[in-house]
């Protein structure tokens, strides 16, 4: 078993659906007020060095509600601001903490966290991937609809880390993906030439936002900027002219489709108010479920034995 996660190809289909299973334990176990602290005396370092609302308080809370601990770390005020390495800063932690949450820039980063660190390394977001949150989101549409197989899943916007994400969790898992992304701002290359070679479903890749909801189960978007693109933002505005998930957009989709993204929005471009807070929209649902998805995957990474312990 891999014991971190840096992208859903790091679990196998079976090790998805353990966790989809446990996060709805837990959910429950929750909404019932039953205590449950498998992690107790255990501590996640969270770093982050870019923004974030849902994935730093959800992690934190989840680490609580587990019975372990959750440590906040910026870049600013730790020396990796003053140019220590990530590789040194991985052995350092690893020698306090049983594991390490990090959200940054580079996908490279990530992974030579993961490499140099003896703790499992779960990545909260880089700019390539964001697999907790599509994980969740898969949790969500389950539960939903009591399956993900054989839905039409369509994304609509931008080709960023939230479409790779998407692309991956589809290519894993087996539901029909359509992207809708305007020219030149497709997911990464890589992987969407590792998705159509390897696809038991259908993965398309289109510009023509119409046809990619065109009877979908579920509608996705995200914003048109992503943290770091701030200075591309009036550009990028005017290139996804087309691409706004709004009532217009959403009639071409089922009659009980869900709308999806996963926050924060830029309310007024990718998607409208009316859509947002319309009878499709389970964002604020999908939201919650980062807490008991993600107190699944800490579960199953920190709950029985640390990855050098895996490994003697
Ligand atoms: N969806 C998500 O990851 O949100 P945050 O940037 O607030 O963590
Ligand atoms: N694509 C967005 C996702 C935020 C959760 C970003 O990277 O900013």
């Amino acid at each position: 078993m891999n014991r971190d996660l840096l992208t859903i190809y790091d679990l196998t289909p079976g090790e998805i659906e353990v966790i989809l299973n446990k996060a709805k334990e837990l959910k429950e176990m929750h909404l019932q007020g039953e205590l449950y602290h498998p992690l107790e005396g255990k501590t996640l370092a969270m770093i982050f060095e870019k923004p974030s609302t849902r994935t730093r308080v959800s992690f934190e809370v989840g680490m609580h509600q587990l019975g372990g601990h959750a440590l906040f770390l910026n870049r600013q005020d730790t020396q990796l601001g003053r140019g220590e390495t990530i590789a040194d800063t991985a052995r350092v932690l690893s020698r306090y903490v049983d594991g390490i949450m990090v959200r940054t820039f580079s996908q490279e980063r990530v992974e030579e966290m993961a490499r140099f660190a003896s703790v499992p390394v779960i990545n909260g977001l880089s700019d390539l991937l964001h697999p907790c949150q599509i994980l969740s989101d898969i949790f969500t549409i389950w539960e939903k609809r009591g399956e993900y197989r054989g839905l039409k899943v369509a994304y609509v916007g931008d080709g960023n880390n939230v479409a790779n994400s998407w692309i991956n969790g589809a290519l894993r898992l087996g539901f029909d993906l359509w992207l809708a992304c305007p020219p030149g701002f497709e997911p990464r290359q890589e992987i969407v030439a590792r998705a159509l070679r390897e696809a038991s479903s259908r993965i398309v890749l289109i510009h023509d936002a119409k046809e990619a909801v065109e009877g979908a189960h579920v509608i996705n978007t995200d914003v048109w900027a992503s943290m770091g693109q701030e200075g591309e933002h009036q550009e990028r505005i005017k290139a996804f002219q087309g691409y706004q998930v709004n009532a217009d957009l959403v009639r071409w989709a089922r009659d009980d489709v869900l709308v999806m993204h996963c926050l924060p929005a830029h309310r007024g471009e990718e998607i409208t108010d009316e859509v947002m807070d319309g009878p499709h929209s389970v964002v604020f649902d999908q939201a919650e479920n980062r807490l008991h998805v993600q107190k699944a995957i800490l579960t199953h990474l920190m709950g029985e034995r640390r990855k050098d312990e895996a490994e003697r």
